[in-house]
């Protein structure tokens, strides 16, 4: 592990990054809300201002060059997708506008194929993103959602979830990764465990992906989703991974150009995978940058990406417990680099505004998960969330904010 953590140098990462060179209120950017948005490198940014300047154009509609060269390149990304999550077909990856389109695509498309009384899972620790849409399908059906249990340090009670399954199981649902405490969910025994009872799983990957480089394949996992802004990329642009033969039996999610193979009034026969699933003009120039993000993460390389973040995650929980009366939540044995808290007695959202006012940006509030928050009796928590490009001196800042934040507010 000290091999990888010596092969990334932070410095040189950091110059990639122009945002990291600025201020804010007149300190040096701190930026602790990677959860939230991550940050995105020059070129990332030069593949952007290259698609507008010099082949913007609608893509598989087009005889004219521009709209040949805007094609290639967009579906150059989908395989570069395809390749980064290690996808059997190209046309497994649909290219969506992020983690809670894809997961929608799944909810709406599953509407006939459930019947009253048929039973859905998901964990404790889900982001409203991975609630409301399932709660909207048992809605239409008629089943009923079960949800696993989770414990005082945002662990899953998995001897729960081996009581929840059973032959009415239809489709379980958990993140890969909690965005709220940083928890690693056990997926793989779940997805395992599912499919003995023949229920299909869906893994939401927002939150792994900036830190996991996942492989749906050898998880055998039905449906892996996840967004593009999270992993260096730009917002609006996801991507949602299905097995052919379940792509294949779902209907499409929205009608539309492109996504169709012959249309009269009478009737429509839908297009193949993927583009079924692609209704509409996509987000093309983020779809080009969505590859060109995943290969300078791959760049860098997961395992040094994910040794450095432990170390942070280390350095910062040690920091941070120093400070009286500080408490974090999720405490979980395998977790990665989030760090939820709050101070005695003081609401989250007035230490993130004293923290900003000294430059450093971290997410306050229920993090889009309510039910977590519910389940600690607290309004929220301060988030502080590490990157790659982030460094122990920032770390430094953040405790040096708190520490003035605890004065100020007690
Ligand atoms: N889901 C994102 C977060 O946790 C927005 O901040």
């Amino acid at each position: 592990m000290q091999k990888e953590i010596d092969m990334l140098d932070v410095q040189k990462i950091r110059e990639d990054f122009p945002i990291l060179k600025r201020e804010v209120n007149g300190k040096p950017l701190v930026y602790f809300d990677n959860a939230a948005t991550s940050q995105t490198p020059q070129v990332v940014i030069d593949a952007i201002v290259d698609y507008y300047s010099n082949y913007n154009a609608n893509i598989h509609r087009g005889v004219h060059t521009l709209s040949q060269e805007a094609t290639d390149a967009y579906e150059i990304a989908r395989k570069k997708v395809q390749q980064h999550f290690n996808a059997k077909h190209a046309h497994e990856i649909i290219l969506t506008s992020g983690t809670t389109h894809s997961i929608n695509i799944i909810a709406t498309g599953f509407t006939n194929f459930l019947d009253k009384g048929d039973e859905i899972i998901v964990s404790a620790l889900e982001h409203h993103s991975n609630i409301v849409p399932w709660q909207m399908l048992c809605d239409r059906t008629g089943a009923i959602l079960k949800v696993i249990p989770m414990n005082e340090e945002g662990e899953l009670l998995m001897d729960i979830y081996d009581q929840l399954l059973s032959n009415k199981t239809k489709l379980v649902f958990t993140n890969h990764i909690s965005n709220a405490l940083g928890t690693i969910n056990p997926i793989e025994e779940i997805i395992d465990k599912a499919h003995e009872v023949g229920a299909a799983v869906l893994i939401d990957g927002a939150q792994s992906c900036p830190h996991i480089k996942p492989d749906v394949q050898a998880l055998d996992v039905d449906f892996y989703v996840a967004s593009a802004h999270k992993l260096c990329g730009p917002t609006g642009v996801g991507m949602l991974y299905g097995k052919e033969e379940w792509l294949n039996k779902l209907p499409p999610y929205q009608g539309g150009g492109e996504m169709i193979e012959q249309v009269t009034f009478e009737k429509t026969t839908y297009a193949g995978l993927p583009h079924k699933f692609e209704a509409g003009t996509p987000n093309i120039c983020g779809g080009i940058a969505f590859g060109v993000a995943l290969d300078y993460m791959n760049s860098i390389g997961f395992d040094t990406i994910a040794a450095y973040e432990k170390e942070l995650l280390d350095y910062g929980t040690q920091k941070l417990l120093e400070i009286e009366g500080l408490k974090i939540y999720g405490t979980a044995k395998n977790k990665t680099s989030v760090i939820s808290f709050n101070l005695e007695n003081i609401h989250p959202y007035d230490v993130g505004t004293i923290v900003d006012k000294l430059g450093i940006a971290v997410r306050t509030g229920h993090h889009c998960a309510q039910p977590i928050m519910d389940f600690y009796k607290i309004p929220g928590t301060v988030r502080a969330s590490f990157s790659f490009y982030n460094t122990k001196e920032e770390i430094d800042a953040l405790v040096e904010a708190v520490k003035k934040a605890k004065i100020m507010l007690r």
